[in-house]
């Protein structure tokens, strides 16, 4: 598939590079040095482009930016033709990361649809950075499970998969809505990642009885 990124951070790039090595032709986009941009996204095998190039290059457009910024980058991209899937990789953290600004009552995910009408807005929140970084999408021996939750069953789909691409074990959550719940769950990850000590090789699991 063709995927653009929105955010050219650690999220972004660790994205990248595990998109790149599963086929998927993937467009860099949004940071504020248009040289490194470039040179980073040639150093993972992808291109660079603006906001607006990555959305147009896209079947699937992901956002991983601050949440301070998301508002910004969503508003660079302009108007999108056609419906497209938005993967909505954010977490709607305070500044200083002590707390959620967005919670329970609404979700980062479903704003971020209110900003985006173009989009089938699908929230799953990938393992940390650190872990795509590394050698091994493995954390003790299993892959962490990412929520997926989306209106769009099909659009659900594809971005399990994509989830799958990046080491996680998606677990189809069902409508958006159900991001109001699994966002503070990506909150108590950070939370015990670096401030309880655990650090980043962290994920969540998901029991269940399939007999
Ligand atoms: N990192 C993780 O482990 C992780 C895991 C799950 C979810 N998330 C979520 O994913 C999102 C991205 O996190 P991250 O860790 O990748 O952040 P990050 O490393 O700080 O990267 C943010 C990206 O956005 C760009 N940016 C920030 N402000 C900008 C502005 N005003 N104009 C243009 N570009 C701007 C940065 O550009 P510069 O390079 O120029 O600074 C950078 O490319 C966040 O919502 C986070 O909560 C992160």
């Amino acid at each position: 598939m063709q995927i653009g990124i929105i955010g050219a951070g650690s999220l972004g790039t660790g994205l990248t590079k595990h998109l790149v090595k599963n086929g998927h032709a993937v467009m860099l986009s949004f940071n504020r040095d248009a040289a490194k941009l470039k040179s980073t996204a040639s150093s993972l095998g992808a291109k660079a482009g603006t906001p607006a190039e990555a959305a147009a290059f896209a079947d699937v457009v992901v956002l991983a930016t601050p949440w301070n910024v998301a508002g910004e980058a969503l508003k660079a991209i302009g108007t999108v033709p056609v419906r497209k899937i938005l993967w909505d990789c954010t977490n709607a953290l305070k500044p200083d990361m002590s707390g959620l600004i967005i919670g329970t009552t609404t979700s980062a995910g479903e704003e971020v649809a209110k900003l985006a009408p173009w989009a089938k807005v699908v929230k799953a929140i990938p393992t940390f950075a650190e872990v795509l970084h590394s050698s091994s999408l493995q954390i003790g021996g299993a892959r962490a499970v990412v929520f997926v939750c989306g209106d769009d069953a099909d659009a659900r789909r594809v971005v399990a998969s994509l989830v799958t691409d990046v080491g996680g074990a998606p677990v189809d959550a069902g409508p958006l809505e159900l991001a109001r719940y699994t966002e503070p769950a990506a909150m108590l990850l950070v939370k015990l990642a670096y401030g309880q000590g655990f650090g980043a090789r962290i994920g969540l699991g998901f029991l269940r009885e399939t007999s």
